[in-house]
């Protein structure tokens, strides 16, 4: 199957064709996802959170996520693979931001990757971009910032906040950013961003008029326990189930009902004769 590309992803909004992104940890999701025909692999920093059980992504390194968009990477023939700059990879200067941002496609084999911010970040997106580098920008709710937006709550909401979250995404698409994730933002004003700008617009909390909708795996199976956003839809719940089968599990090997015969090998009766001899 044909890999996709930044222009086919680009060419979906002109076409009106929506995007499809979920994230993906590791190489089993990464198959999982690929399979179902999934658009973009988003390695996204939220791992540190539903994979590694810190309390916020800020705590997530560039060595962590380099392993696990490496294996992601392994797992996907057609989806884009973008990688989340993890905070602190990309902050401080634009020489230390290419450089990070450089490691993930050669070291891992990313697509592209994501970064948080909008205009305060334009310059060190159009840096990367220079540098061959695809950049899908992130606005509104930033977790890596989250504190300084007073927590985990939609933004946007005032016509301040909306028109500063325009000129964001326009300054976004001035530096060359591929595409952006809106979340957590009214969705009316996720339409008026997805109008203004030419390249398309990931939504996840922010309405049905985006050019594409990203959600977090684990949340949208229903595997992490945690708390789950007003914006997350659970396709499944599957780690009831996992709990179940662990139950059993734990039951059938204190009553012996597991292994059975047919998990189990067996040896020919003569060479069983033969050992019994030898001892
Ligand atoms: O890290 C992540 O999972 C993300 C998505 C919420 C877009 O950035």
């Amino acid at each position: 199957m044909r890999k996709l590309t930044i222009p086919d992803i680009v060419a979906k909004k002109a076409n009106g064709e929506k995007i499809s992104e979920l994230t993906a940890y590791d190489y089993p999701w990464a198959r999982i996802a690929d399979e179902a025909g999934i658009d973009i692999a988003l390695v996204g920093d939220s791992l540190a959170m539903v994979v590694l059980g810190h309390e916020s992504t800020v705590c997530v390194t560039m060595e962590e996520m380099l392993h696990h968009t490496r294996a992601v990477s392994r797992g996907v023939s057609r989806a884009l693979v973008v990688a989340d700059m993890p905070f602190g990879s990309y902050n401080s200067s634009i020489p230390v931001a290419i450089e990070n941002a450089t490691r993930f496609l050669k070291e891992a084999k990313a697509d592209a990757v994501k970064l948080e911010g909008g205009v305060n970040m334009a310059e060190t997106v159009q840096a990367i971009v220079r540098a061959g580098i695809p950049v899908q920008g992130h606005i509104g709710l930033t977790p890596q910032t989250a504190t300084s937006l007073g927590g985990f709550k939609v933004q946007g909401k005032s016509a301040e906040a909306a028109q500063k979250l325009l000129d964001d995404a326009v300054a976004l698409e001035e530096s060359g950013c591929f595409s952006i994730v809106l979340e957590a933002i009214p969705a009316p004003i996720a339409a008026l961003i997805t109008e203004a700008v030419q390249i398309p617009t990931i939504g996840i909390g922010a309405g049905k008029d985006c050019d594409g909708q990203v959600l977090v795996s684990h949340d949208m199976v229903g595997l992490f326990d945690g708390f789950t956003p007003k914006f997350v839809k659970q396709y499944t719940r599957v780690r009831g189930q996992i709990v179940d089968a662990v139950r059993q599990y734990i039951k059938e090997v204190e009553t012996s009902d597991f292994p059975g015969v047919e998990h189990s090998f067996t040896m020919r009766e003569e060479e069983m004769e033969k050992l019994k001899k030898l001892q």
